[in-house]
């Protein structure tokens, strides 16, 4: 029996610059898709995998974050004198247990992989979930969750994988792929944003991971790498050098890149359609949107 995945990393200290002049005052994980912050479909999500410490790293500015996941008793009191229990019962969702979530503050935005490693301590000698929550997935079966499964058959280091177009290769991590077993692929090396011409495949990496304390082990050690920055993806790229057991794993879901502006409008307008109480007045208003053009040509 492989052992349990019950601690996860959040990266979330990045400055949102790509969403200013919103990232001003307002994380970017609060942002909304619909009317749930970023950062709830990723707590969502790991709870369904099985997580239960949540590993917050964080930076300045970030306190709307810790609020958001603390209890609101005047919130509560008011909602339960007006009888509302179905928002209450949303708000009661968002609280974390004491003692199940922390903070870490990465103090210079030194990469991803810098700020993984800023929650070592934290995880101990034991395998751990990433999550990035910018990446949004919608799956029948949350992603982190098929890869908890994937991972109790083989173990070592994971990596959600998807293809990508070869254009777009300097905007991932790419693997190099030794063995393609369909869902899984055994890795023989990683890549952070190379240029087209130089990626090694265009199966690209996506904001989930399961990992082996070897990798903090690695972030220790390596110099920083594309960009300037500390890189995640140079740890796992060093883990395959001294290991057969590291994988891509191709899930099955939509993902959206909510760190871009397209892709967060992609996500509002897919999740606001899988909505019940939405789609049908919201499917309509995209129907006559559609046929505009149409009409005028
Ligand atoms: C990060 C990782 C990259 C990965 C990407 C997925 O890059 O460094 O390897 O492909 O997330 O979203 P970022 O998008 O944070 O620049």
């Amino acid at each position: 029996m492989r052992s349990r995945i019950s601690k996860a990393i959040f990266p979330v200290a990045g400055l949102g610059t790509r969403f200013l002049p919103a990232t001003k005052s307002v994380p970017k994980e609060i942002m909304t898709l619909v009317d749930r912050p970023l950062i709830q479909y990723a707590i969502d999500e790991a709870r369904a995998a099985g997580i239960k410490e949540f590993i917050f790293v964080t930076s300045r500015g970030k306190s709307a974050l810790e609020d958001y996941f603390d209890s609101a008793p005047q919130l509560e009191q008011e909602l339960k004198r007006k009888g509302k229990d179905d928002l209450l019962e949303i708000l009661r969702s968002t609280t974390m247990d004491s003692g199940a979530i922390a903070y870490i503050r990465q103090q210079k935005p030194m990469g991803l992989g810098h700020a993984v490693w800023c929650a070592r301590r934290l995880i101990g000698d034991e395998p751990f979930a990433v999550i990035l929550p910018d990446d949004v997935i919608a799956a029948e079966k949350p992603c982190l969750q098929q890869m908890v499964e994937a991972h109790a058959e083989v173990g070592g280091n994971m990596v959600a994988a998807m293809e990508v177009p070869t254009a777009k290769a300097a905007s991932y991590g790419l693997l190099d792929v030794a063995e393609d077993m369909g869902a899984l692929v055994r890795m023989r090396g990683m890549v952070e944003k190379p240029q087209p011409e130089d990626a090694p495949s265009n199966l690209a990496a996506i904001g989930r991971y399961i990992l082996t304390p070897s990798i903090m082990r690695n972030l220790n050690r390596i110099k920083s790498g594309a960009g300037g920055e500390i890189q995640l993806t140079d740890a796992i790229a060093e883990e395959v050098r001294r290991s057969d057991n590291v994988y891509g794993y191709r899930f099955r879901g939509q993902r959206f890149d909510c760190g871009s502006k397209a892709g967060f409008l992609q996500a509002t307008v897919a999740f606001g359609l899988a909505r019940d109480d939405l789609c049908e007045e919201f499917g309509e208003y995209l129907r006559d949107m559609m046929a505009i053009p149409a009409a005028a040509q």
